[in-house]
């Protein structure tokens, strides 16, 4: 495995292996990883002959400096993991090599960011499309692979694809889950013991709703009663719960047979935030 720093190297390598007529699989990550983000590179080695995974915190996706500072960095046990995962490159630049200047550009999505992450996280999608287009260019791939728990995220940077003509595919694969529920996430390593077991919270709200949905409870009871069990439970903070069109993330009223909706939860448990999300028609997700 060739860990690469600079961005003109590692297009240089990628495009004379596309030139061989390599498959390239892409795993872009901000490192912390977890079993979530093994499974995208799993993913990527199943489907493509040569896999490579970006580990770059993105500062300008960060709407808050404090839970940039925080965000759990590991290169060392990172390295080990992918070197053991048979991943190929690790693209791994500093700051100034991704952001050279300060950036002029700026890409927004006026309808997918309007709700949810985009609106509690201002900037937000700006600095994921920026880095994520950037991040294209240098690892020109023809399959990019990225984690459900971020469905807003993954609509995103499909259209951003879409609109920008870059080549690759998205491919977007199922959350994984601690035992108890939990999503897994980078951010779930910063949380205490006590806050670990609360943080459940948000994955059981998620599948209460969705069986109450299933029995025929409406829309509205349904959102009180994940509200009510919230307001249970003092030390964590709901910051949204929404029952959304999952490809228009436009609400939902009620539920129609022939709508595909999701599920979607954002909040605090002391200053850790988290989100998840899961499908309502499918049987697993
Ligand atoms: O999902 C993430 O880890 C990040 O948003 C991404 C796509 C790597 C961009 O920094």
């Amino acid at each position: 495995m060739e860990i690469v720093t600079s961005p003109v190297e590692c297009r240089k390598k990628i495009l004379s292996l596309t030139v061989e007529g390599k498959n390239i699989g892409f795993v872009p990550t901000m490192g912390a990883l977890h079993d979530g983000h093994m499974e995208l590179v799993r993913q990527a080695k199943l489907s493509c002959d040569f896999v490579v995974v970006s580990i770059f915190v993105n500062r300008t996706q960060f709407n808050n400096e404090e839970d940039f500072r925080k965000y759990p960095k590991s290169f060392d046990s990172d390295a080990e993991k992918l070197r053991q995962s048979g991943c190929d490159i690790v693209f791994a630049p500093g700051d100034s090599d991704m952001y050279p200047g300060t950036p002029e550009v700026k890409i927004t999505f006026p309808r997918l960011q309007k709700s949810m992450e985009g609106r509690y996280r201002p900037g937000h999608f700006e600095g994921v499309a920026l880095v994520v287009s950037k991040l294209l260019h240098v690892v020109p791939a023809q399959k990019a692979f990225f984690g459900r728990k971020d469905w807003q995220q993954v609509l995103i940077i499909k259209q951003l694809v879409r609109d920008l003509h870059f080549f690759s595919e998205i491919i977007s694969v199922p959350t994984l889950r601690e035992p108890d529920g939990l999503a897994m996430s980078s951010r779930n390593q910063r949380l205490s013991e006590k806050e670990r077991s609360l943080a459940v919270i948000f994955s059981k709200s998620l599948y209460m709703a969705k069986e109450k949905l299933l029995a025929g409870d409406s829309v509205e009871e349904t959102v009180a009663s994940v509200r009510q069990a919230f307001d249970r439970m003092p030390q964590v903070r709901l910051e949204y719960f929404e029952i959304a069109n999952r490809e228009t993330l436009e609400p939902v009223q009620s539920v129609e047979t022939n709508v595909p909706v999701s599920l979607f939860i954002a909040g605090y448990v002391g200053d850790v935030r988290l989100i998840d999300n899961i499908f309502l028609q499918e049987e697993t997700e």
